[in-house]
């Protein structure tokens, strides 16, 4: 039975060419047995007519705020209360800023700010304006705040431009609608334990060795742990975003620090995803007070860290442990090596050297490799997205995982 059989989604439609792929997203979802609601903007109307989502969604469709049909009802707030998901697509830049800046000035983004459901946006619009760096600031904003995207595909647009922006295939937003009523709570019971984010190796009070891990993939598996009804630890090395809704925030520094906090949170936890990019080494010695520049020439000698992972292996017992190796060669080879020496159970492995994956980004791509050899790989997608495959992946292999008995 599909997921989606007896739940409310609301539909908003904007403005963009692809607003006639809402149509076919409406009437696959009718066809799964989910109730389905549309609101158009007034610029949906002139690219598709409300007649056909009326007729394919078998409910009126709303696009005016001031009209009353419902007499008693205010449209804004009984959709928005009746809705279990709001799903924009196609979702239009404009759209995107509104919501970003708290613009309520039709009947869909009224509707969107009023709501307490799940708001997923599947962006749709020519290259250009999806990679204005203004798009990205209100896309990565309204992801940490908690709206969730469908990223567009790559391909050739309707403006004959070639490049991303395209609306995504309407089978991976009628997945990922799917996914969202599976997954819902599918991890309730658990408790989790994820790191994220670089650490700092300090060599005097002001001065550190690091790398350029911005937290987000760890910080998206959190986020996807805590929306699956998980109780989530994140331990967090120094990052510049803020922590998802719902999760336990434990911020360390150094290697060392994270170390003693994992390995003190590590026992009550089920599940571990060890996405942080910790340093191997730090300097044998830290200055007390700032280093001068009175010296031509500053030996500094690196001793090892404790290896955090390791450490877990040999400590896990019955907990499932997800490593992450970055690697810039031979991949799957390293990845498989990692694994095998720290006896991990799954292990993401990403080559950071690709355009879709690695430090910073907002998308990855990569392997999950099982313990057993299996390899699965990912292709490029948001990294929220990447999280919630990830989790898919390792809880379908992990049947006797033991949910309900925290
Ligand atoms: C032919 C045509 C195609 C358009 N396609 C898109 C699009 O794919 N994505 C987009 O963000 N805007 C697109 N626009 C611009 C939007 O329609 C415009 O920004 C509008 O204000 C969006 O309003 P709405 O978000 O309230 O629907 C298009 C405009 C025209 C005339």
């Amino acid at each position: 039975m599909s997921a989606v059989k007896g739940k409310k989604v609301v539909i908003g439609i904007t403005g963009g060419i692809a607003a006639y792929k809402a149509a076919e997203v409406v009437s696959a979802l009718v066809k799964k047995g989910a109730q389905v609601k549309v609101i158009m903007t007034a610029h949906a109307m002139e690219f598709i007519k409300p007649l056909t989502l009326e007729t394919l969604s078998g409910n009126p469709v709303y696009y005016d705020m001031f009209s009353r049909p419902g007499a008693w009802e205010i449209d804004h707030i009984s959709l928005a209360k009746w809705a279990d998901l709001l799903v924009v697509v196609p979702a239009t830049a404009n759209i995107l800023g509104k919501v970003a800046h708290g613009i309520a000035d039709d009947l869909l983004s009224t509707t969107i700010m009023a709501t307490r459901a799940q708001v997923v946006f599947a962006p749709a619009m020519n290259t250009n304006m999806y990679t204005n760096p203004i798009v990205q600031e209100n896309i990565s904003f309204l992801k940490s705040k908690g709206y969730m995207f469908i990223s567009p595909a790559t391909g050739r647009l309707a403006c004959g431009d070639y490049g991303e922006g395209k609306l995504a295939d309407v089978q991976d937003i009628l997945d990922a609608i799917e996914g969202y009523f599976s997954r819902k709570s599918d991890l309730k019971g658990l408790r989790i334990l994820v790191t994220a984010g670089p650490t700092r190796e300090y060599l005097d009070p002001i001065r550190f060795i690091t790398n350029p891990s911005s937290g987000k993939m760890g910080y998206a598996i959190a986020a996807a742990c805590a929306e699956r009804g998980a109780d989530v630890e994140l331990v967090s090395g120094p990052v510049s975003i803020s922590p998802p809704p719902g999760v336990r925030l434990h911020r360390v520094e150094t290697a060392q620090e994270m170390f003693e906090k994992v390995m003190d949170i590590f026992p009550s936890c089920q599940m571990v995803f060890k996405a942080a990019a910790v340093g191997d080494y730090r300097p044998e010695t830290c200055y007390p007070t700032k280093i001068k520049k009175d010296r031509d020439r500053l030996t500094v000698t690196l001793v090892k860290n404790p290896d955090i992972l390791k450490e877990l292996g040999k400590r896990k017992g019955s907990c499932i442990l997800v490593g992450f190796a970055a690697e810039t060669e031979n991949i799957e080879e390293y990845a498989m090596k990692k694994m095998r020496e720290k006896n991990l159970d799954f292990i993401v492995a990403n080559d950071v050297t690709r355009q879709g994956a690695g430090f910073g980004k907002d998308t990855n791509e990569g392997l999950l490799i099982t313990r057993q050899g299996e390899v699965i790989n990912i292709p490029q997608m948001d990294k929220m997205e990447f999280a919630h495959r990830i989790i898919d992946e390792v809880i379908r292999r992990c049947p006797d995982l033991n949910q309900g008995s925290n």
